[in-house]
């Protein structure tokens, strides 16, 4: 059945016309149509409920009855021709979508990469680890000890009872009446003679936290580290010492550090020694670091209490001991040039990045 049909009624031919062109005019719509939204507004246009095919099937009664149904499934066959036309032409269309998006998104992989900034040690680990193999060089092995430390072995073992002066000096940070945060490293020497029980000679030093309940500024800092140092053996003398303290501050601040020792007091050492070494900001001359004395003190030290020697473990009477503990911020500060203990716990990167 064709619109040429003479046999037609003029109504019928006339609707074919009308369907025919209209399929002539959708199929050339159709390539030029370059995108998804177009593509619906054409199918919305053709096919929709108020479509232009849904207004040619409204008028099927206008002709005569017989004819009706071949105009009908001509105007279904074409629904289902652009409806298979629709579907192509969207594929089509995501398909050189897809192609532009690779062809834009194409990576390089021969391109160089973006340049992956190093971390680096923090400056108090690289002056502990230096001052780690300087002590290991002499002998001394790396005990670790706790920083959540029973009073007693903070204090009372190390010769400091209850109400003891020396107590004042170091604000305590309290966990309960009997566990402190440790307010120095000195109780590893009695972990530590206790761990390395009997053995002689004992040589060891402690690095580590340590807690005090001070306001922080330029020299002080609640949380700052110690290295605690003691050796026991039998016939150790104050010479011992004095040779392990000037040997260390010539490798650690350079050949040409002097050195000294002054009478101090600690509980746990008899008799006391506080080291000095040259002010290693003025050479001695003297500046504000040295309050103009030409001399730091980096040091508490002395011969091992026999109270102490007997609470670690050991018999006062057969040995002796020294004992050290100096303190790592101050002796980073001194040697790097840092100005302010507080720099080395404000994160800053332009700060730490200086050390690499
Ligand atoms: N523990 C002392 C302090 O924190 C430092 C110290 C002094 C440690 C003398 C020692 C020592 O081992 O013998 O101030």
């Amino acid at each position: 059945m064709d619109e040429n049909d003479v046999s037609l009624s003029t109504a019928t031919r006339s609707l074919l016309d009308e369907i025919g062109e209209m399929e002539k005019d959708a199929l050339t719509e159709l390539d030029g149509i370059s995108s998804g939204q177009e593509l619906e507004e054409f199918r919305t246009r053709y096919l929709g409920r108020k479509g232009l095919l849904t207004k040619v099937l409204r008028r099927l009664g206008e002709l005569p009855q017989e004819e009706r149904s071949a105009v009908g499934q001509r105007a279904n066959a074409l629904r289902r021709k652009l409806e298979e036309e629709i579907t192509r032409r969207n594929q089509t269309l995501r398909r050189e979508a897809l192609a532009r998006t690779l062809e834009r998104e194409q990576l390089d992989v021969t391109l160089p990469g973006l340049p992956f900034r190093r971390g680096t040690l923090h400056p108090l680990t690289l002056a502990l680890r230096e001052i780690v193999d300087i002590f290991a060089g002499m002998g001394f092995s790396v005990f670790e000890s706790r920083e959540v430390e029973t009073d007693e072995m903070n204090f009372v073992l190390l010769n400091i009872p209850p109400g003891h002066p020396a107590r004042d000096m170091q604000a305590t940070f309290y966990v309960n009446p009997e566990v402190v945060l440790r307010t120095q490293t000195s109780p590893g020497q009695i972990r530590g003679m206790r761990t390395y029980q009997g053995r002689l000679p004992v040589r060891f030093v402690v690095p580590g936290r340590v807690y005090r309940r001070d306001p922080a500024d330029v020299s002080h800092h609640p949380v700052f580290h110690q290295i605690e140092g003691i050796a026991v053996d039998r016939d150790i003398s104050f010479p011992n010492l004095v040779w392990v303290l000037e040997e260390f501050a010539r490798r650690f601040f350079g050949p040409d550090t002097r050195f000294r020792l002054c009478p101090s007091y600690f509980p746990f050492t008899e008799p006391s020694a506080q080291m000095d070494v040259s002010c290693i900001i003025c050479r001695g001359k003297g500046c504000s670091v040295c309050k103009y004395s030409g001399w730091l003190e980096v040091a508490g030290a002395g011969m091992v209490h026999p109270v102490v020697l007997r609470n670690g473990g050991y018999d006062p009477t057969e040995v002796t001991g020294f004992a050290f503990g100096m303190g790592l911020e101050r002796l980073a500060m001194l040697k790097l040039g840092i100005d302010d203990i507080r720099l080395f716990y404000s994160c800053d990167t332009r700060f730490l990045r200086q050390f690499a």
